[in-house]
């Protein structure tokens, strides 16, 4: 029997992943992988329900998501990679759940309230998108998570999903939904190369794991760093210095990077000059990481089968909660 802890994560594909996304999440995945029944979902429905107009957006990420993931070493054999939109388990759990859920509960979600700000979308928000935390309490549930890494910002989905479980148990009078717990990593967030809180797509502020020598290097030297530090001689600001954070997140040797801190705070230290050690830093970080792609850039299909492979696996866990969920429902 396998007695694993199961953990379940997921990213909406819009794009390629960025460095953030490694700091936030995929470097914990691939650490996990050994200890937990890692389950990583690729929410191509959730995707839609802010991108519904770009469907060959949210195709076209799906497998460059894929390539992400394999690229920085999270293996098929020890996680289940699996498309949200192949597991019908997950809408029909959902259509349950709306109904242990009242609408003014998810007008004050803060993240679909924050959500809502940031994308604009004012008096034309779509249902779907209204009610996405219940679709991922779904995701959740479906493979009875114990465990859901995630940034900070998705906290509430997670109280959410606790809420729907107790109150599924406590009705249909039986332990079938398990609770989840949310792991914070230890950096949350990454800052956009602009200084910006946050690396993000929609800023344009980030560095992506499949951005080429060139891009990178055009990114890292017009990197946003202390504003006030205007001559080499001058003490400059360590501290939410972006170039400072990326080499707190992957430069292996701390003990120079203290160094090169003190002399940044005293004075003496360019910026030009950091920049290129971080590009060398990130250089030395992405060359494996950009030669694993290749390899797998070769063969698409075989990339997506890896993805049906693991769907698949995933659909009959899905399928086992669901029938346990009809079942004390009385919906037979
Ligand atoms: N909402 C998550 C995000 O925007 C993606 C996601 C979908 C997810 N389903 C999930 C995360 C289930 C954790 C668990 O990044």
């Amino acid at each position: 029997m396998n007695q694993k802890k199961v953990i379940l994560t997921g990213d909406r594909p819009t794009g390629p992943l960025h460095l953030g996304h490694f700091v936030g999440s995929l470097a914990n995945r691939v650490k996990m992988q050994d200890e937990y029944n890692q389950f990583v979902m690729i929410a191509d429905m959730q995707a839609l329900t802010d991108h519904a107009s770009k469907p060959e957006l949210i195709q076209k990420s799906i497998l460059e998501v894929m390539l992400d993931y394999l690229s920085v070493g999270i293996d098929p054999k020890k996680t289940t990679i699996l498309l949200q939109s192949l597991i019908p388990q997950i809408p029909e759990l959902t259509m349950y759940y709306l109904n242990l859920v009242t609408w003014n509960r998810l007008k004050h979600n803060p993240t679909v309230k924050q959500e809502i700000k940031q994308k604009n979308f004012q008096d034309s928000v779509p249902a779907g998108f209204m009610i996405y935390p219940v679709s991922q309490a779904a995701d959740i549930t479906a493979f009875k998570a114990n465990f859901v890494p995630v940034g900070d910002d998705q906290l509430p989905m997670i109280e959410q999903t606790n809420e729907i479980v107790r109150k599924f148990n406590r009705i249909y009078n039986k332990e079938v939904l398990v609770e989840a717990e949310a792991i914070i990593p230890e950096i949350a967030r990454l800052p956009g190369i602009d200084g910006g809180a946050k690396m993000s797509k929609t800023l344009n502020n980030a560095i992506y794991l499949s951005d080429d020598m060139d891009k990178i290097k055009k990114k890292v030297m017009s990197m946003y760093t202390d504003p006030t530090h205007l001559r080499v001689e001058d003490p400059g600001k360590v501290e939410g210095n972006p170039v400072f954070i990326y080499l707190d997140a992957f430069d292996p040797d701390k003990e120079n990077l203290q160094k090169m801190k003190d002399h940044y705070a005293k004075g003496g230290l360019g910026d030009v000059i950091c920049k290129k050690h971080l590009l060398e830093v990130l250089e030395a970080f992405l060359t494996p990481i950009r030669e694993k792609r290749k390899q797998y850039e070769k063969d698409p299909k075989h990339v997506l089968d890896l993805l049906m492979k693991g769907t698949s696996e995933a659909e009959k866990v899905a399928s086992t909660t669901l029938k346990q969920v009809k079942d004390v429902m009385h919906l037979y």
